[in-house]
């Protein structure tokens, strides 16, 4: 069985410890105080996680940092980036500021961008990182399953992320290669003021509404307006 290791206690790491071993996986919580992970781990009663410190979360299959960049985080993983080559290393990060107004970084990066740079030798895969913590504690929106955008130019440890997600209550979009993060992060910054403006914040998240396109399908439309154009 794979065993995801996770840094970090907050918000998010705990609640996608409780859901992977919810989905059938091995995971450890780790933290910089065991005696807080250990209390959670009690806490949250699945058998499959167990309380680590981040270099027991190092030696982990699969690795998810849960922590904000604008708090050192890549500095504070150095120490293990030889526990990281090699593996898949599943990016939520966001690049929030303290106020969480604008992103620390320029346009033309992202945080898995960044991310990947500093560990070459890790397989990035970005996800998670429009789903606001509460989402975690009650996933389906009425009838609705949401959506995660999973990006990576890594195509076998996008399909690894795949197989350990299955079971989880979302549905997982395809959404390309580790540079549409620059996107797909900064859909976080935008669901965020509009939560705020509608009164939906933190229970909100994307979802991705489409049908099957046939060729021609719309040709008595296009005939219409073509021959609307040729009048005019
Ligand atoms: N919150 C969301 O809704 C959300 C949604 C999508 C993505 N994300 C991303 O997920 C990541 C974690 O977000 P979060 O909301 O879970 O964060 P959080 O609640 O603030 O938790 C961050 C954790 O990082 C660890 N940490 C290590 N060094 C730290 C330091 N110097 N200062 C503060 N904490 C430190 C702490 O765990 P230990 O003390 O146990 O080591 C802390 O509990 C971020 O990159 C964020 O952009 C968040």
């Amino acid at each position: 069985m794979t065993t995801i290791g996770i840094f970090g206690t907050g918000r998010m790491g705990v609640r996608l410890a409780r859901m992977f071993a919810q989905a059938g996986q091995k995971v450890i919580l780790g933290s910089r105080s065991i005696n807080r992970a250990t209390e959670i781990v009690k806490g949250l009663g699945q058998e499959t996680i167990s309380a680590g410190s981040y270099a027991d979360a190092a030696n982990a299959d699969v690795i998810l940092p849960g922590m904000f960049l604008r708090d050192g985080m890549l500095d504070i993983l150095s120490p293990w980036r030889n526990h990281f080559d090699g593996k898949v290393y599943i990016d939520i990060s966001n690049p929030f500021n303290d106020t969480y107004t604008d992103f620390i970084l320029p346009w033309d990066t992202s945080g898995a961008e960044q991310i990947q740079h500093r560990f070459p030798k890790t397989r990035v895969v970005g996800a998670f990182k429009n789903v606001w913590w509460e989402v975690f504690d009650a996933p389906i929106f009425g009838d609705t399953v949401s959506d995660v955008f999973v990006v990576s130019n890594d195509t076998e440890a996008k399909a690894k992320f795949m197989s350990l997600v299955e079971h989880t209550p979302f549905r997982y979009i395809d959404a390309g290669e580790l540079k549409n993060a620059r996107t797909v992060e900064r859909m976080t910054l935008l669901s965020g003021e509009l939560g705020q403006r509608y009164g939906y914040f933190p229970r909100m998240n994307y979802k991705l509404l489409g049908e099957a396109w046939t060729l021609g399908q719309n040709d008595h439309l296009g005939s219409l307006i073509a021959g609307k154009q040729s009048r005019s």
